[in-house]
């Protein structure tokens, strides 16, 4: 499985925050955005990465997160010239993603529970895997509707009047025939590749499959003000009265064993003193040597 990390688009809606630094590279209560949804594909696995983003702001992810072996991952970085819809990704990416399935995830999109993408990564055989969750606000999203069965039956980007309250987040897991589909779509009316419009078409196939996320089971997007801020208050939150850290790469990768114990003492060693530094020294570094 291939992963993509979307990180595109002007970020209008949080104009004049992303004057000089993209949405993704925004702080999160403690660290840059991308941290969050790159956290998400590591716990599921994943280790080839694609970033793609701006031309102006590509730069600035190389500098943040480097060829990707200090978390032992290979990241390959691409241009999105222009913000023509979350699908382009695909036809961006196609050299990349080669004969395998792929996974990708929205740069702005924060997930924090459970180990539902971990399975549904693994038992992923062919067709389409998306999510839906329940928000009071389906009408701002991708909305899917389902039968009494609980088969989904329709989905719909920002429809005026959604058919139900389940939103599909921003992580969709495809097989290799999702470039073929994109290749065939055209533009919706906002000149974009609509996403939806490929969830669509698996849903024709009857290849789709939506799972809907638990209660328990958070999901924050990030492209507002007030979603930003809620967002930094929620892992603030979670992480004081835990004392963990949600959306800390280096501390997946290491789980994942993506790095090792020396590795990762080495990557800390270099990093200076600060609440992320000490969080690694004791949560995670003195915590494995005790367990060993
Ligand atoms: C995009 C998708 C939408 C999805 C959402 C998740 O919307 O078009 O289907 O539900 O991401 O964050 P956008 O954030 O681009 O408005």
């Amino acid at each position: 499985m291939k992963g993509i990390i979307l990180a595109g688009g002007a970020g209008s809606r949080l104009y004049p925050l992303t004057l000089v630094a993209s949405k993704q590279l925004q702080p999160v209560y403690d660290k840059p955005m991308i941290y969050y949804p790159l956290t998400t594909l590591i716990e599921g696995g994943i280790r080839d990465i694609c970033i793609i983003s701006t031309p102006q702001d590509l730069p600035r992810f190389r500098q943040l997160l480097g060829d990707g072996s200090r978390f032992g991952l290979k990241f390959d970085y691409r241009e999105q010239a222009k913000p023509e819809g979350i699908a382009q990704a695909f036809l961006i990416a196609e050299s990349f993603i080669g004969s395998d399935h792929v996974t990708l995830i929205l740069g702005d999109n924060i997930f924090y529970g459970g180990d539902t993408f971990q399975k549904a990564f693994s038992e992923f055989k062919s067709g389409a895997a998306v999510f839906g969750y329940h928000v009071h606000d389906p009408e701002r999203y991708g909305v899917v509707a389902f039968d009494t069965s609980g088969k989904a039956v329709s989905i719909e980007e920002k429809p005026k009047s959604p058919k139900s309250n389940y939103a599909v987040p921003g992580l969709y897991i495809y097989d290799n025939a999702v470039v073929s589909i994109v290749k065939n779509l055209k533009p919706s009316a906002r000149g974009e590749l609509e996403i939806t419009a490929v969830n669509v078409e698996y849903l024709r196939r009857g290849t789709l499959r939506v799972q809907r996320l638990a209660r328990g089971f958070a999901w924050l997007d990030a492209g507002t003000s007030s979603s930003l801020h809620e967002a930094s208050a929620y892992v603030q939150t979670i992480e004081k009265r835990a004392g963990i850290k949600i959306g800390c790469p280096e501390e997946a990768a290491f789980h994942a064993g993506f790095v090792s114990l020396a590795q990762l003492q080495q990557i800390v060693e270099e990093m200076p003193h600060c609440e992320y530094r000490a969080f690694l020294e004791t949560e995670v570094v003195a915590e494995a040597k005790r367990l060993h």
